[in-house]
């Protein structure tokens, strides 16, 4: 627990693009110089949420000024098809359009206006007869049209079962509740920019998570063997998680069309049509019953589960798997029964987004114990308190997993002293009292997750690190760069390997020629899978360099430590790290080294959804409180306490930006950022943000207090560190429940506000009028 960390490791160093990203000089996708003879792709989307496509007036859209090719579905020489599980998702739209939004046509042009110009006349060129379209969540499942079979998960402890339990229980309750999606709302939008190559290849610059499945992707609908793609991303402005999968139908139409042209083609979507094309947070609509004692103990929990999947399957399965995962969030659920579907619905097919059903799962249970908490008038922490999983006993989640890890009670506690909780409590209580119009509102919620991809072989990553003849380091590993600092962290691994200064260590673009066969940088796996894969690397190039310097000192290997640019012997002797390379070299010893990392113990059945998907949890508290104006339902975040696992840190200054990002975006999520979609004609009306709200910087609060838990990883990570990219996303949930909080203080004791997610001013003046005394 207490050794110290040597070198970079541990430092709260800054983010090795830092100073690109605020000084513009960091270079996306975008920004890479376009070769002579660069063409623009754009893409004619459908004006229908639902039809037949009957035609398509090409020769129109070709006689359009500066349009060199029209492509459709019937030139793509491979199968239409960018799906990444079920393959059933068109690159290009063939026969049925399926949302408003999806792309039918791509025009490639001399400029990108041109390009755009002429993809704009979509309505005019597309013959299309329209069919009913299905808007409503509701409807498709009681249609039973789902993208997947639906997923049943559940646990007993009761002899009887979960019915039994639940009817045995002195209290019970039940509801339904509705909780909005969210988009990504990466700065830097989707784009592809495809460059042909010799002897037929391809080089695809392409904003991804997912280089490999990019490639892979590419190849498919090309009839290209991969050796012949390359995808390359430097740096992304922003995924989470939006650029997983669905990066793929950019790439393989700048692809595409690169090939058949033989031109460079980029493809950079305009944020309107972002919107409009691609999926973000699933939506989901629940249908929940609670039974429970005295204390507010959950005895039994049965939950239907709605996620809105949109026209695809894409990432909906496992995103509907992590939900069921997460419905326990911290809470001991000894019989439960949990029913997961996903509806097709004529609306952009929905994909990850920070937390990847999790946040969905964990959320409904809050609100249910919420619910308790009211039902009971106790406080919410105390029915927390009461639910939290055990450390020896009530320690298995209800998939299978023990929880080996648990430290929610000894963080949760650490914070109710640190936020001052039970005193603001009381002040709270006072201020509702004497305040008519203005209501205070405080809440404290946990956070649990789990950490690793529920697809076990998703949970590998390779590594390749070079040491030149100058003693500098070039890094490159099978994850992506997307602002969270990943490249920092694996260089912060390496350069502590080598007991080199930070400088001396580069991590460059993510590039499928270099490691191949990567997964996805999602499920906040980045740092411990690609840390683990680029410390195996450079041990091995350590390891020639340490048993060389040895045989010169006649001292066993394990008695050189790299330190400070030297190698050093326990009795004094040094050598500078550099010229001891130059050494190597001269003796032809390997510089350079491959490493692979693949996450040991995780197993994970489908068919029942039980077994240890994850490798270890990451905890983590909030306490915040808002003000809340009952006339106009506008209201502020006065405070927040936030308390994170992020285990033994390996940067604790980007582990607190994750931690601070993660709760804001959250925030975003269950109050302001609403999508609306057209009732009738099934379009996106919040497509662009002057509709659509984002947090900004004027959300933060000004009492903002972050704080890393002390917790060294129990499970063998990198550093004994922890995954920090999506679970403190969980933490917003503290806003939403104090809102809750202020609206009901506008009631009678123990009522119920019946507040929706997002808590937009409209849906807490709806919630306000539904309990006002
Ligand atoms: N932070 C920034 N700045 N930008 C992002 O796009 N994506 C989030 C999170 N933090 C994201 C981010 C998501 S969805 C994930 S899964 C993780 O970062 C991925 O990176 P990691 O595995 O290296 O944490
Ligand atoms: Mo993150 S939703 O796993 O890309």
């Amino acid at each position: 627990m207490t050794a110290t960390l040597t070198g970079a490791v541990g430092q709260p160093l800054p983010h090795e693009s830092a100073r690109g990203h605020v000084s513009g000089r960091a270079a996306y996708c975008d920004d890479i110089p376009e070769p002579v003879g660069t063409l623009h792709a754009a893409l004619g989307l459908s004006p229908v949420a639902h039809g037949r496509l009957l035609g398509i007036d090409l020769a129109r859209l070709q006689a359009l000024p500066g349009v060199v090719a029209v492509y459709t579905a019937a030139d793509i020489p491979g199968p239409n098809d960018c799906g990444p599980i079920v393959h059933d998702d068109p690159i290009l739209a063939d026969g049925t359009l399926r949302y408003l939004g999806q792309p039918v046509f791509a025009v490639v042009a001399e400029s990108r206006d041109a390009a755009r110009r002429a993809a704009a006349q979509a309505k005019a060129v597309l013959q299309i007869e329209p069919l009913p379209a299905q808007l409503d969540l509701r409807a498709a499942h009681a249609a039973a049209d789902w993208v997947v079979p639906p997923m049943h998960l559940s646990r007993a402890t009761h002899p009887g079962g979960v019915d039994a339990a639940m009817a045995e229980a002195p209290h019970r309750l039940s509801g339904r509740w509705t909780l909005g999606g969210q988009e990504q709302f990466y700065l830097e939008g989707q784009i592809s920019f495809a460059l042909p190559q010799d002897d037929g290849g391809l080089l695809v610059h392409c904003s991804t998570q997912h280089p490999s499945e990019m490639q892979a992707l590419i190849g498919h609908a090309l009839h290209l063997p991969s050796h012949a793609v390359q995808v390359s991303c430097r740096r992304m402005g922003g995924g989470f998680g939006g650029k997983e999968s669905q990066s793929a139908l950019f790439a393989c139409v700048a692809a595409l069309a690169a090939r058949r042209l033989q031109r460079p083609v980029k493809l950079r979507v305009d944020r309107d049509d972002d919107f409009l094309i691609t999926g973000r947070r699933h939506g989901f609509e629940f249908d929940w019953a609670v039974g429970f004692d005295d204390a507010g103990r959950v005895l039994a929990l049965e939950i239907t589960l709605l996620g809105d999947a949109g026209h695809s399957a894409d990432l909906s399965p496992p995103v509907m798997t992590r939900a069921l995962c997460h419905i326990d969030n911290a809470c001991w659920l000894p019989n439960v029964a949990l029913h997961g579907y996903l509806p097709r619905t004529n609306r952009q097919s929905n994909t990850a987004f920070r937390g990847f059903g999790g946040p969905q799962g964990a959320l409904v249970t809050e609100v249910i114990l919420d619910h308790i908490a009211h039902h009971r008038s106790i406080d919410l922490l105390a029915v927390h308190r009461a639910n939290w999983y055990g450390t020896t006993e009530r320690n298995v989640t209800p998939y299978g997993q023990v929880v080996e890890d648990n430290v929610i009670a000894p963080l949760v506690d650490q914070l109710s002293v640190s936020a001052d909780y039970a005193k603001r409590r009381a002040e709270v209580a006072l201020f509702n009292a004497a305040s008519p119009v203005l209501k205070k509102g405080l809440a404290l919620s946990p956070v649990k997750f789990g950490i690793s991809f529920n697809v076990n072989h998703y949970n590998q990553a390779g590594a390749l690190v070079h040491v030149y003849l100058d003693g500098s380091v070039l890094v490159n590993h099978g994850g992506t760069e997307m602002g969270q600092g990943l490249n920092t962290k694996v260089a912060q691994v390496v350069a502590h390997e080598l007991g080199l200064p930070i400088g001396r260590v580069r991590c460059s673009a993510t590039d499928t020629s270099k490691v191949a066969n990567t997964s996805a940088t999602a499920a906040s796996t980045g740092a411990d899978l690609n840390g683990q894969a680029a410390q195996d690397a450079t041990r091995r190039i350590r390891e020639r360099l340490a048993a060389l310097q040895a045989a010169e000192w006649q001292l066993p290997t394990a008695d050189i430590v790299f330190v400070d640019g030297q190698l050093r012997a326990p009795d004094g002797r040094s050598v500078e790290f550099n010229a001891l390379v130059q050494r190597a070299y001269v003796a032809r010893v390997q510089l350079w080294s491959e490493g692979f990392y693949a996450t040991p113990g995780l197993h994970w059945d489908r068919a029942t959804l039980t077994g240890k998907p994850f490798y270890y949890f990451a905890y983590g508290a909030a306490v915040s409180e808002v003000l809340l104006d009952t006339l106009t339902g506008e209201w502020r975040l006065l405070r927040a306490d936030l308390l994170h696992d992020a285990g033994r840190s390996l940067n604790p200054a980007l582990d607190i930006g994750q931690i601070e990002g993660a709760f804001v975006q959250g925030m975003g999520w269950l109050t302001s950022e609403e999508l609306v979609w057209h009732p009738q004609t099934g379009a996106l009306l919040t497509h662009a943000p002057s509709t659509y709200k984002v947090p900004t910087a004027n959300d933060v609060p000004d009492a903002l207090h972050t704080r890393l838990f002390e917790n060294a990883n129990v499970a063998d990570s990198i550093h004994r560190s922890k995954a920090v990219g999506e679970p403190p996303l969980l933490l917003a949930f503290s806003v939403w429940l104090a809102l809750r909080d202020a609206v009901a203080a506008t009631g009678a004791p123990g009522c119920q506000p019946p507040l929706t997610a997002p808590a937009t001013p409209e849906a807490l003046l709806r919630a306000i009028d539904a309990v006002r005394d």
